[in-house]
């Protein structure tokens, strides 16, 4: 199957009733039918039918063995990261989401991991970045919110030299566009909040490894932590990955047009975006993707316009988040990188001119005029 049906039919799921759509098991306890037999399933926090359907469907997306269903997006990649012990060091890209900033900052690093920071976009960087205790690459293509890319491939292709395992965090992209596993990565993290829900109102998180003795360890860490997605939201993601690719190929259509509107703006000085020929990272992304996705950063001329400009919005939301049908505006300085301490975000060119659009399957013509109004 085609990925478009992939997404609609997931796993074929054995339902005695013949129900189409999988059916919501909201049941914390199984019966067994006689001491030392299971149905395969005991306790939901091992397992729960609906959650399955879900695991099984993105571990299919994904080209990987098994999937796990978390409660958030940060929820999978802190699980992710019990996979290491304290004194282990990890790379991580530079330009990350704020989140997973401060979780590497305020927990990880208290529970004995190390991080340094590197554009994982440049290779020689990356290598020099290695240490005796270096176990991992954690790297988002493209990136939150600068849209950096990284070579997946040439990525993996050090990590496995050195024997590191190479995470990719594939929210921006979805399984649709980028399918990390299969360009050697190990393990694939989500925000199932994003484009895979896809309608701003399920927050979920995903991993997925393409190795038996991670997946093994995964599912250790994932038992015994137990910040698993709940049945309903696990079907909630599972209703949102039928129209995925209906959704994400609206979203990349409109983006593009909405990139081009901006590139001619006179009040846009800078513009992110993975999909026009001028990104840094686009030849990349023609290799590894099948799609550029539709976030765009971009910086206007003064702080004033950008705040003036989040209340003058109509259509497009002021939030946080993305990914979703509805279009959303984020001002990252203040929003997803606020905990980021000034000097780093100056680095990183997260500025208080800098604004992150998340397109949504609006009419195109009425987002740009909704940003046209914004911009004046
Ligand atoms: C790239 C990326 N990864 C992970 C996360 C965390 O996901 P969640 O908000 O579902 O915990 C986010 C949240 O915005 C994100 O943008």
């Amino acid at each position: 199957m085609k990925i478009d049906s992939l997404c609609v039919h997931g796993t074929e799921f054995a339902e005695h009733t013949g129900a189409v759509s999988v059916p919501i098991y909201q049941s914390v306890t199984f019966k067994h039918p006689a001491l030392g037999l299971s149905t395969g399933f005991d306790y939901s926090r091992m397992q729960n039918p609906t959650r399955l359907a879900l695991e099984q469907t993105i571990a299919t997306l994904e080209c990987g063995i098994e999937g796990f269903a978390y409660s958030s997006g940060m929820a999978a990649i802190a699980n992710v990261l019990e996979l290491f012990s304290p004194g282990s060091h990890i790379i991580a890209s530079t330009d990350l989401y704020g989140g997973i900033i401060r979780y590497f900052r305020s927990i990880s690093e208290k529970n004995g991991l190390s991080f340094s920071f590197v554009n994982t976009g440049d290779l020689m960087a990356l290598s020099n970045a290695i240490k005796s205790n270096t176990v991992a690459l954690f790297v988002e293509t493209p990136t939150n919110p600068m849209m950096d890319v990284t070579d997946i491939e040439a990525a993996s292709k050090i990590a496995k030299r050195h024997n590191i395992l190479l995470i990719v965090d594939n929210t921006f992209l979805s399984p649709y566009f980028q399918r990390p596993l299969t360009l050697g990565a190990d393990i694939v993290v989500h925000s199932g909040s994003k484009y895979l829900a896809g309608h701003n109102d399920t927050l979920a998180g995903l991993a997925v490894a393409g190795d038996t003795s991670i997946c093994e360890r995964l599912r250790f860490v994932y038992k015994t932590v137990g910040s698993c997605l709940s049945p309903f939201d696990s079907w909630l993601v599972l209703r949102g990955i039928k129209t995925l690719g209906l959704r994400m190929s609206r979203q990349q259509a409109n983006a593009m047009a909405i990139a081009e509107f901006l590139s001619t703006h006179k009040r846009v000085k800078k513009i992110y975006y993975a999909g026009l020929s001028s990104h840094p990272g686009y030849n990349v992304m023609k290799k590894q993707t099948s799609g550029f996705g539709s976030m765009i950063s971009f910086e206007v001329d003064t702080a004033d316009t950008a705040i003036n400009s989040l209340s003058r919005l109509r259509i497009i939301a002021f939030a946080e988040s993305l990914g979703g049908v509805e279009s959303l505006m984020t001002y990252p300085t203040i929003q997803t990188h606020g905990d980021v301490p000034e000097t780093e975000k100056n680095l990183r060119g997260i500025n208080d001119r800098l604004l992150r659009l998340s397109v949504g399957i609006e009419d195109v013509t009425d987002l740009i005029d909704d940003l046209n109004n914004a911009l004046q």
